[in-house]
This record gives C-alpha cells, structure tokens and sequence, in this order.
C-alpha cells in the first residue's frame, strides 16, 4: 500500500484521484472542506494550505497537488494582487507542499510528484495572462526539480484543457457554452475530472518509472492540431 498525500482532494479532479486511490492506498487529503466521502483508508486534514501549516506525515510515497485557479480578465482589469494570488495557489501552494514533504519522499518507496498546469501555458488565449503567468511557473518548477531529484523523486505535470469541475463551473454554465466547448476542440469534447484522475494515476504508478520533469497535455486536440 502506498501512502498518498492529496492537496485540494475535496472535489474536482484531486476528489476524482482520491476515489480511485482509497481502496488500493493510504490517502492523507489536505483541503479547507472534507471529501464528502468517508473510508478506513482515507485521513482528511482541513487546512488552508496557503496560511496554515501543513501536517506532520510519517510516510509519504506520493504527493499530489491540485489547488489552482480560473481567473480570466483582459491585462487592463487585472490587478497585481490578481497576478500575486494566482502565483500563490498554484506555484507557492505548491512549492511549501513539496518543501513540507521533501524529507519523507526520499524515504518513500518509489515516490513522485505530481503538479498540474493548463493547456493555457503552451497556447495563447486572450484574458489568460495571469494564469498563464502561474502555470509557466508550474511547468518551470516541473523541469527544474526534475533535475534537481532525478535519482530519488520523479515530478511531472499534466496540463488540461477545460475539465468538468467547479473551478470551470462559470465557464460551462449552460448547455450553449458546453456545446461551443465541445465544438473549439478539434477532437470535439472536454475532460472530465476521472480522465485527468486515470492519468495521474499512471504518473504516480511503477508503469511511470521512466518518466520526470514533464508536462502532459490532455487537451482534446486544442494545443495540438490545426485542423
Ligand atoms: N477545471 C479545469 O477546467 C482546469 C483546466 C486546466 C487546469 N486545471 C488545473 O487543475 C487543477 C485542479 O483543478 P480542479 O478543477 O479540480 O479545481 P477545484 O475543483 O477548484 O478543486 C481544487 C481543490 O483544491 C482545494 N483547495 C483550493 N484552495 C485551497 C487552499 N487554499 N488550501 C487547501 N486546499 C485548497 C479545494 O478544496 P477546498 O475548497 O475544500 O479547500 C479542492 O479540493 C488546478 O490546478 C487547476 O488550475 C483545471
């Protein structure tokens, strides 16, 4: 059994890893709200990752970071702190959790790291830039640790488009704007949280053994194809 710690596990696509982790690991979820769902294998701690301190776990083989942010304006109506905030959650969030569980990893039994990112980082969008800002730094932080804990601690990111969950919910409010999203992807849909949870997990499992410091895109075609 492998000890999973999951940052922002409450709901969406770190509630989704969480479901399909609990019945074969250990899995320790970090998130100001509960799971709604309970289980033998499941210790939730209610933290604000942002201003609390993280908890002391004795053995961690995974860590999974989810809190992020959607938070579209065109440059003339964000602010600094827009950029500041959205710096934090996603990449300081990210960098006290990695820091937090460093000296665990390396004891961990093949351990790594999984961030996320958007498919925003690598395609240019209007009213992105903040996010954009924050996920290059993801990715930066991907490429850098990778290096830097090559031999002991894999660390990768998965980049997705628009993914059913409450942080898209503003984005996907009605059937109109679910059939424009649909239709902007040039493999005609968008994901749902249980398909980035599969490839999460297949980051974090042994099959995965070979691969560090690299960003996937799940993007139904959206980066990729010009078609
Ligand atoms: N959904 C998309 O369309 C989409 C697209 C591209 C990239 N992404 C990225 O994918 C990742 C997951 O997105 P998602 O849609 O699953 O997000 P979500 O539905 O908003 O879930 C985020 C999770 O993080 C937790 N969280 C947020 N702020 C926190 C804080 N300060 N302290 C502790 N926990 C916190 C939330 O729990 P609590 O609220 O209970 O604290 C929740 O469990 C994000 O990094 C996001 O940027 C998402």
């Amino acid at each position: 059994m492998k000890n999973i710690v999951i940052i922002g596990g409450s709901k969406g696509i770190g509630n989704a890893i969480l479901l399909q982790q609990l019945e074969t690991n250990l899995v320790y979820n970090i998130s100001r709200n509960a799971p709604e769902i309970t289980h033998p294998n499941l210790t939730h701690f209610s933290i604000n990752v942002l201003e609390e301190a993280l908890p002391e776990i004795e053995n961690v083989d995974t860590l999974i970071y989810c809190p992020g942010s959607i938070n579209l304006k065109p440059i003339s109506s964000l602010s600094i702190d827009d950029f500041k905030n959205d710096f934090e959650i996603n990449v300081i969030g990210a960098v006290r959790a990695i820091q937090k569980y460093l000296p665990v990893l390396r004891k961990g039994t093949d351990p790594s790291i999984v961030l996320f990112s958007t498919v925003a980082a690598k395609l240019g969008m209007p009213f992105h830039a903040s996010i954009a800002t924050a996920k290059a730094g993801v990715e930066g932080l991907v490429k850098s640790l990778g290096a830097e804990l090559a031999s002991v601690i894999r660390i990768n990111a998965i980049a997705p488009t628009i993914t059913e969950t409450t942080l898209a919910a503003g984005i996907l409010r009605n059937d109109r704007m679910k059939e424009n999203m649909v239709e902007r992807h040039p493999m005609k849909g968008y994901l749902k949280p249980e398909e980035v949870a599969a490839m999460a997990n297949f980051l974090i499992s042994e099959n995965a053994k070979s691969i560090s410091g690299q960003v996937f895109e799940m993007d139904y075609g959206i980066v990729t194809f010009k078609i």
